[in-house]
């Protein structure tokens, strides 16, 4: 089918050109919808090293909005992954999942497989726990607790049982306070944030600004020392020196972790990220490449309009 997609698009280009017609005439609406077929060349992204998410004929349905179409997609490790599209074209729901959040959905139905580092986190026995332990994820607006920097941080160390403080830790003989100052410094200065906060680390997290909210939600998912962070606009509801600030911290991050990052912002993953993926109206996955290329020589006619501003 593809082929045959190919020969015609060929042959309408060289008409146009022929009855002298400017290629700026694309069907493209206002709205990205166009007669355009997707060609399953321009989404299957080729790449050295290892995958660590891998996706295959994902679906995702709001009752009956379909509002993810088959979508395959290997995300390689320790890079970033950028998720691109215009507004309610299944970003979010992409990137939900990938940590089976949609779950939490009770409209949502997934069909399709998502494999971490060779699981299927779909399995009926998968354990949801662990799963999120192992992908993390930021949301748009900074979410912390109602609690102190320090709190915030081991939170879910101290959920998951790995670490043990307080009054009943020390009668058990089981205190863990020192390890748990350990891994609150190291997380705060792998998210960029500890110079700013050290000497009020008991402090409530909600004194802290936006940008340094947003930092210790980064701190508080490396706490437990995740695979993948997956996150969601982290950026959109920052000034321009706290979105630096994540912009440099994901690209930091990436040589350790797998991040898959959603973002309006077409500058912002054409700086941070290593390959992007284009999602269209429709829920359709439409290209997915090295970043480069798909901001300087995209296949599809959409794309182009998309990233050139021409909607979305
Ligand atoms: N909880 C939900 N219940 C019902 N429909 C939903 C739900 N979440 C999303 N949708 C629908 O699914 C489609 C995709 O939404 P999604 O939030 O994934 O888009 P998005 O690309 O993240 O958009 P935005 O850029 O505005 O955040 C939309 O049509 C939306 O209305
Ligand atoms: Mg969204």
């Amino acid at each position: 089918m593809s082929e045959s997609v190919n020969e015609s698009k060929i042959e309408n280009s060289t008409d146009d050109r022929s009855a002298g017609i400017s290629m700026e005439t694309s069907s493209t609406t206002t709205t990205g919808e166009s007669e355009e077929d997707v060609r399953e060349a321009w989404t299957n992204y080729r790449f050295d090293g290892e995958a660590k998410l891998s996706v295959e004929n994902l679906d995702v349905w709001y009752g009956d909005d379909h509002a993810l179409k088959d979508v395959s997609m290997e995300i390689p490790e320790e890079s970033v992954t950028a998720l691109i599209g215009p507004s309610g074209c299944g970003k979010s729901t992409y990137l939900r999942c990938l940590n089976r959040m949609n779950d939490r959905i009770k409209a949502a139905r997934v069909e399709g497989s998502v494999e971490l580092g060779g699981d299927e986190i779909y399995d009926a026995n998968a354990n949801l726990v662990e799963l999120r332990k192992r992908i993390g994820m930021v949301f748009q607006s900074p979410n912390p607790f109602p609690k102190s920097i320090r709190e915030n941080v081991s939170y879910g160390p101290r959920k998951h049982g790995d670490i043990e403080t307080g009054l009943l830790a020390r009668l058990l003989g089981r205190d863990d306070t020192d390890e748990e100052a350990d891994l609150v410094e190291r997380s705060l200065r792998r998210a960029a944030l500890y110079e700013e906060v050290s000497d009020r680390l008991d402090d409530n997290a909600l004194g802290l600004s936006g940008g340094q909210q947003q930092r210790l939600c980064i701190a508080r998912c490396l706490a437990v020392d995740p695979e993948v962070i997956l996150m969601d606009e982290p950026a959109s509801a920052l000034d321009p020196i706290a979105t630096s600030k994540i912009e440099d911290l994901v690209e930091e991050l990436s040589k350790d972790y797998t991040v898959v990052i959603v973002t309006h912002n077409m500058q912002q993953a054409a700086r941070i990220s290593d390959q992007t993926a284009v999602f269209l109206t429709g829920g359709e996955l439409v290209e997915y490449d090295d970043t480069d290329k798909i901001f300087e020589n995209p296949e599809s006619q959409r794309v182009e309009d998309y990233i050139t501003g021409k909607f979305g």
